[in-house]
C-alpha cells in the first residue's frame, strides 16, 4: 500500500510530501486538521467536518483562503490518486486526514510574518479496528493527564497541537487499555484521547456536555440523531468517575471506530463486562444509517 499526500498543490508520495521547518504548525502545532473516513469510497459527513474545520480555524483567527468546493475538489483529487496507485487497487477505503496551518514564518509567535496557510491531505488505508473490538469490547484508563482547560487550548478546536491528548494516552496504553478516559479541569469527565465517551444507567444514554470540555465529535452528534429512531433515551449531563464505573454500560464513538463498546474501567468491568444491548442497537442503528447515506444513488 502507499499513502498519497497532497501537499500546498502538489499531490505525490510520502517521500515528496515535504512541509518547511519553519511552518507554524511544525515549529507551534499551530493549525488545525480534520480526519474523515470513506464509505464505497465516499468521504462520509464531510460537509460537517468541513464546517468543524471551518470553526477550528476561525477559534485560532487562522484564515482558510479555500472554498468548500476548492477543499472538497482537493480531497477528491487525493483520494483520486490514491486509488490509481497501483499498488492500492484492493484498497476498500481510507482515511482522509486534512491539515491547513499557519504557514511559513520567522522563529516568532507572530502570524503577519506567516505567508499563505499550508494545506496538506493524507490519504491512506482505512485500517478498521478487527470485529473481534466490537463483539468484546474494550477497557479504558482514567488518566491523571486532564483534557485543555477551554481556556488554554479549547478542546472544540481539533488542533493539531495534540501533545495533551498523546500523553493522556500513552499513560492508558502503559496500563493495558485501549484509549484514556480523561476528566477536565473540574474533575468531570470530558472524553477519551481520540474520542467521545457514552455511558448507559438503566436504559437512558447520557454523554457529558460540550461545556464539559471536549471536541464536539461529529459521530458524537451523528449518534446523538441516532436515538429517537433507536429508541434510546439520551441527555447530555456532567458524569463524574462514579457514573461511567457504576453504568451498565459505555461506549466510545469517533469517525474511524464508530461506536466501541468499553467493557472495563482500569481494573472494574461495566456492567456484566460484555457489551450491553442498548451499545449493540446504536451500531446497529449507526451502521444501517451508513449504509442508507452511500448507497449508490
Ligand atoms: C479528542 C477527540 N474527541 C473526539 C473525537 C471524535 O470525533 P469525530 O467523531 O468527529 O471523529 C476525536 C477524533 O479524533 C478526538 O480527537
Amino acid at each position: 500500500m502507499a499513502i498519497v499526500v497532497y501537499v500546498n498543490g502538489r499531490i505525490g508520495g510520502e517521500q515528496d510530501a515535504v512541509i518547511s521547518v519553519l511552518d507554524h504548525g511544525f515549529l507551534y502545532g499551530e493549525g488545525v486538521y480534520e480526519v474523515v473516513r470513506t464509505y464505497d469510497r465516499r468521504p462520509f459527513l464531510f460537509e460537517r467536518h468541513l464546517q468543524r474545520l471551518r470553526r477550528s480555524a476561525q477559534m485560532i483567527a487562522l484564515d482558510v483562503p479555500f472554498s468548500d468546493a476548492d477543499l472538497a475538489d482537493k480531497v477528491r483529487e487525493t483520494t483520486a490518486a490514491f486509488f490509481e496507485h497501483p499498488d492500492n487497487r484492493s484498497v476498500a477505503d481510507v482515511y482522509v486526514r486534512v491539515l491547513v496551518t499557519r504557514g511559513v514564518g520567522e522563529i516568532n509567535y507572530d502570524p503577519s510574518c506567516c505567508g499563505q496557510p499550508s494545506l496538506v491531505i493524507i490519504v491512506k488505508p482505512l485500517v478498521g479496528l478487527p470485529a473481534d473490538v466490537y463483539e468484546h469490547g474494550v477497557k479504558v484508563a482514567i488518566v491523571s493527564i486532564v483534557r485543555n482547560h477551554p481556556c488554554s487550548i479549547n478542546p472544540l478546536i481539533k488542533s493539531n497541537n495534540l501533545l495533551n491528548n498523546a500523553l493522556a494516552a500513552q499513560e492508558a496504553y502503559r496500563r493495558g487499555a485501549f484509549d484514556a478516559v480523561l476528566r477536565n479541569y473540574r474533575g468531570e469527565i470530558a472524553e477519551c484521547s481520540i474520542a467521545n465517551l457514552f455511558v448507559v444507567k438503566d436504559g437512558h444514554l447520557v454523554t457529558p456536555p460540550l461545556e464539559a470540555g471536549l471536541l464536539s465529535g461529529i459521530t458524537r452528534g451523528f449518534v446523538l440523531e441516532l436515538c429517537p429512531g433507536a429508541d434510546v433515551p439520551v441527555e447530555q449531563k456532567v458524569l463524574r468517575d462514579a457514573d461511567l464505573l457504576n453504568a451498565d454500560e459505555s461506549f466510545l464513538t469517533s469517525s474511524t471506530q464508530e461506536i466501541v463498546p468499553i467493557v472495563q474501567v482500569d481494573d472494574r468491568p461495566v456492567g456484566d463486562g460484555r457489551p450491553g444491548p442498548v451499545t449493540a442497537r446504536l451500531l446497529h442503528a449507526y451502521r444501517q444509517r451508513v449504509r442508507e447515506m452511500t448507497a449508490p444513488v
